[in-house]
């Protein structure tokens, strides 16, 4: 059955204050990006016809995150009542179903999103539509209020609660869907009597029960609806998240040996028998091939690693890193920009960035690429099946033609043929005998005691 046809309104011009940010709250990142970002990426599984997100005023980087998708601009915070009235624009006309989501509530999934949408707008449907859930310990969320037939009546806010509400189990998510045709009608009618004289949203629900129209209650778990007002519960939706895309991962034919210590990013791509060691960081942009293994205390971001390939310990991968198939990137090897050819090996100590590295390349420890010249960056290119000896500054650009060998310790800062020896080194000298000269004189000036 194809979705009923719905908009989305995400309210996040809030200020965040207890997250004590100069940033605004939806932009706190959740595996490796904006909350926001999640909430749109959730959204857009419903193929909604509209979608608007309120903002406050100079919130560009907000509005930079969710394009294309338009932002309306409340004023000043009024509260969320008054942030829904923003999108009164950018929803003018629409007469389905207009889910209203807090962009401090990200993890809300579409099945929920489905759910809310469905139970609310024509057709025997509710004009109001709250997700309500029963947060464990204490709290601040709303309470749902409901009348003797177990009809939602209201949402009181915890700071305008009796003692007797308090006790109410059931609270307010933050996500709503509002029938498109009675939306601002009721947004007009909220008023400001409450502890913090604001605007609520959450008034809708006395206002719509009060004129006789349907109001209802879908109930979901806590670990999707979890509001996220400080760092700490920041943290433990961060944890939510981690657990599900561990999940996902090991579901999909990855082995984490230690799940907990794994790090993964909302875009991670882990192929088939990848085995990822403990402690191991994926940023954005991972892309793991089957069979690859990815040692302890690796950090990668914005990667690509091929079949087979091995990665670690401690290795680092930079945003344009291309490891080739069965490729072997070492410990304390750090790689950015630069591709690596199929089977080349980097296997210890070094830097490898703005490079190409070919198929079968070997780069011997402490191996470094000059890239930088203090203004601009240069490539090296190193041939296929190239030997580069220990110790060897490539001064780019430079290339080293295929087969070529490099011997340990030269600063090469001119191309090198293919198959040719390169060699830049002071020759050796040696003097036969002279330690021992040396210490016999060393002992002899020792003053004797
Ligand atoms: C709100 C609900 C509460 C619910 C809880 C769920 C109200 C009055 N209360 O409380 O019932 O249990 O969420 O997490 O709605 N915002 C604006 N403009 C404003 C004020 C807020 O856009 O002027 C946005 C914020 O960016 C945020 C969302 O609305 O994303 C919720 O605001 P917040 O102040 O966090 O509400 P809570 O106190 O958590
Ligand atoms: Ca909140």
């Amino acid at each position: 059955m194809p979705d009923t046809p719905v908009a989305a309104l995400i309210l996040a011009a809030g200020l965040g204050t207890r997250m004590k940010s100069t940033h605004p709250k939806v932009m706190h990142p959740l595996a490796g990006r904006p909350m926001v970002a999640h909430l749109l990426e959730t959204v857009a599984a419903l193929t909604p016809e509209r979608v608007a997100v309120v903002v406050g005023p100079g919130m560009d980087a907000v509005a930079a995150a969710v394009a294309p998708h338009p932002v309306c601009v409340q004023a000043e915070r009024l509260g969320t009542g008054d942030a829904a009235k923003a999108g009164r624009g950018e929803l003018d006309g629409f007469a389905g179903p207009v889910l209203v989501l807090y962009g401090d509530t990200p993890l809300v999934s579409a099945a929920t999103m489905r759910a809310v949408a469905g139970a609310c707008g024509a057709g025997g449907g509710a004009a109001v539509v709250v997700v309500g859930f029963r947060p464990a310990g204490s709290h601040e969320y709303g309470r749902l209020v409901t009348d003797d037939a177990g009809v939602l009546t209201q949402i009181v806010e915890a700071k305008d609660a009796t003692p007797e509400q308090l006790e109410i189990g059931l609270c307010n998510s933050g996500l709503m869907a509002i029938s498109g045709e009675h939306l601002f009608a009721l947004l007009d009618q909220i008023g400001t009597g409450n502890d913090k004289g604001e605007y609520y949203l959450t008034d809708i629900v006395a206002l719509a029960y009060g004129q006789g129209l349907k109001t209802a209650i879908v109930e979901a778990e806590e670990t999707e609806l979890m509001g996220i007002n400080s760092r700490a519960e920041l943290a433990v939706a961060e944890a939510v998240v981690q657990t599900e895309l561990r999940a996902r991962a090991m579901a999909g034919g990855a082995t984490l040996i230690d799940p907990t210590s794994v790090w993964l990013a909302h875009d991670t791509v882990l192929g088939q028998d990848v085995t990822v060691h403990p402690n191991v960081v994926f940023g954005p942009g991972v892309t793991i091939g089957d069979e690859a293994e990815i040692k302890s205390f690796s950090h990668l971001e914005g990667a690509t690693v091929a079949a087979g390939a091995v990665i670690g310990p401690y290795a680092r991968l930079r945003p344009g890193a291309d490891i080739g198939v069965g490729a072997r990137v070492g410990n304390f090897v750090e790689v950015k920009n630069a591709t690596l050819g199929e089977g080349a090996k980097a296997n210890h100590l070094s830097y490898i960035g703005d490079a190409t590295v070919g198929a079968g390349a070997n780069i011997g420890a402490g191996t470094i690429t000059c890239n930088y010249d203090g203004f601009d960056k240069h490539r090296t290119k190193i041939g296929v099946n190239a030997f580069i000896g220990s110790n060897t500054a490539l001064v780019a650009p430079v290339t080293i033609g295929d087969g070529a060998i490099v011997a340990a310790g030269s600063t090469i800062g001119r191309d090198v043929a293919a198959d040719a020896l390169a060699i830049e080194r002071a020759p050796q000298e040696e003097k036969p005998g002279w330690a021992t000269s040396f210490r016999q004189q060393r002992q002899a000036a020792k003053p004797k005691k």
